[in-house]
């Protein structure tokens, strides 16, 4: 169904990738932006899953790579290159690999980084020559709550999702002379995949419900207003800013 939209927040004809968009926040996104006239490229870790959810969307054209190989990445993405300019990248894929600090193994630090912060670099120095070229961009990298906040277990998740913050604000002094816009969003605790033992665990739950000051889980739909705005003519001088969609919970105690 294509939703007549407000030419602020006009993305018919923007060719989209959204990382990590096979399920989840990233599946949510890819399915909004193309309701309204973006043309999205799902993307998986495996080519034939984002193909399949390619198909289901009604998406422009799917890709699968591991963002925890970075030398990987370019020529992975030599062919949606090669289909036609990116005017929108959305770095959405992530990785928990929860456990204390001290019993992380050196594995289980190096896949959350490499995947949810060097992943994202890399995907992004495929990506932004382009846009360059084409004097105008977004980015958007989906950082969290946890870019500023955190709690035991999620060690290599925070600092990767606090380095995504600060490499956010890196492509803005680098590249927004450019016409490309760099922001982020946090989303705070969302009924995702990623989330699925937390929902489960009734503790963790009641926690979650009542720690959020809007008392309860985010739901996927609810993110996408969010990076509507910042992929749209709406926020051509935001720059560099992290936009928490979060119920509330990074503005409480
Ligand atoms: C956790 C959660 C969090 C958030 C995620 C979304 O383990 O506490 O997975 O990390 O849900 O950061 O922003």
């Amino acid at each position: 169904m294509k939703i007549p939209v407000d030419p602020l927040f006009d993305l018919s004809g923007r060719r989209v990738l959204i990382t990590g968009s096979t399920r989840g926040l990233g599946r949510a996104m890819a399915a909004a932006m193309i309701a309204r006239g973006a043309h999205v490229i799902i993307h998986g870790r495996e080519l034939a899953t984002a193909q399949k959810v390619s198909t289901e969307l009604g998406a422009a054209g799917a890709c699968g790579f591991d963002l925890g190989r970075a030398e990987d990445i370019a020529p992975a993405l030599a062919d949606v290159l090669a289909a036609g300019p990116i005017d929108v990248l959305v770095n959405n894929a992530g990785l928990h690999r929860r456990g204390p600090l001290l019993e992380l193994s050196l594995d289980d630090w190096r896949a959350v980084i490499d995947t949810n912060l060097t992943g994202a670099f890399a995907v992004a120095r495929a990506v932004v020559p382009g846009m360059i070229e084409r004097r105008q961009g977004k980015v958007i990298n989906i950082c969290s709550l946890m870019s500023e906040l955190g709690r035991p277990t999620t060690g290599n998740y925070m600092a990767a999702k606090g380095g995504l913050k600060m490499l956010t604000r890196a492509m803005t002094v680098e590249w927004a002379r450019h016409n490309i816009q760099a922001n982020a969003i946090g989303p705070g605790y969302f009924a995702t995949d990623l989330n699925a033992p937390l929902i489960a665990d009734a503790k963790f739950d009641a926690w979650i419900k009542a720690r959020t000051p809007a008392g309860r889980w985010g739901d996927p739909s609810e993110l996408v207003g969010a990076v509507i705005f910042l992929a749209s003519p709406a926020s051509n001088y935001i720059n560099g800013q992290l936009l928490f969609v979060d119920g509330g919970i990074t503005a409480a105690i």
